[in-house]
């Protein structure tokens, strides 16, 4: 059966790089069944509200992240780090302690910016995040794209580059063989 994979993207923006990125995802591995997951609605996070099941937006986007078998995130760098509104939508899948959605579930790190360092800060603590999440981050192979406004187009909203294309194919295609390393793990 194929595997479903999570997308989250870090930015909100409407014309986001990252999410044009996350867009050609789907048509490069197309062995995969893929569902964005979007963190737009999702409240500051409040340790008040996180009861139960939380508000709704909460429910539902800690159900999809449970449906999947891996997520991607696909994220920028703000100010050399995480944005905040992604380590809010990675807090909101750490909780409840014992039965977060993010346990044991495999993750990769993917970001974009027009800059020519790759999102490397960012992903960094995206990783560290992860990581206290007690979700398993794909090891060794990162996916940094820099300059990315000269390797997307912005009529069609995708990824152009052809170097840049099969380096994220790669990418995708080992993270399919992750979520199976992760899952004879779990067994
Ligand atoms: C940025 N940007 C940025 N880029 C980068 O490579 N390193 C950085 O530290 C920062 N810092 C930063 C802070 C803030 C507040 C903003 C708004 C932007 C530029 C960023 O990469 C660029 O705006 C991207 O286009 C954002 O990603 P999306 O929204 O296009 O996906």
């Amino acid at each position: 059966m194929s595997k479903r994979i999570g997308i989250i993207v870090g930015s909100l923006r409407e014309s986001s790089f990252n999410q044009m990125i996350a867009n050609s995802i789907p048509e490069l591995v197309d062995s995969a069944e893929y569902e964005f997951i979007s963190i737009a609605n999702l409240p500051l996070y409040n340790a008040d509200l996180d009861h139960e099941e939380g508000p709704d937006p909460v429910k539902h986007y800690r159900e999809a992240i449970q449906k999947t078998d891996g997520i991607l995130i696909v994220s920028p760098e703000y100010n050399s780090g995480i944005p905040g509104v992604l380590k809010n939508a990675l807090d909101w899948a750490s909780t409840p302690t014992k039965t977060a959605v993010l346990i044991h579930k495999p993750a990769g790190v993917i970001g974009a910016t027009p800059g020519a360092k790759g999102t490397i800060l960012s992903q960094q603590q995206i990783r560290q995040t992860l990581d206290a999440t007690q979700s398993y981050v794909m090891p060794a192979q990162k996916m940094y794209i820099s300059q990315v406004t000269d390797k997307i187009d912005s009529n069609t909203r995708k990824l152009t580059d052809d170097t840049t294309r099969k380096y994220l194919q790669r990418y995708v295609q080992s993270f399919l063989q992750w979520i199976n390393q992760v899952e004879r793990l779990n067994e």
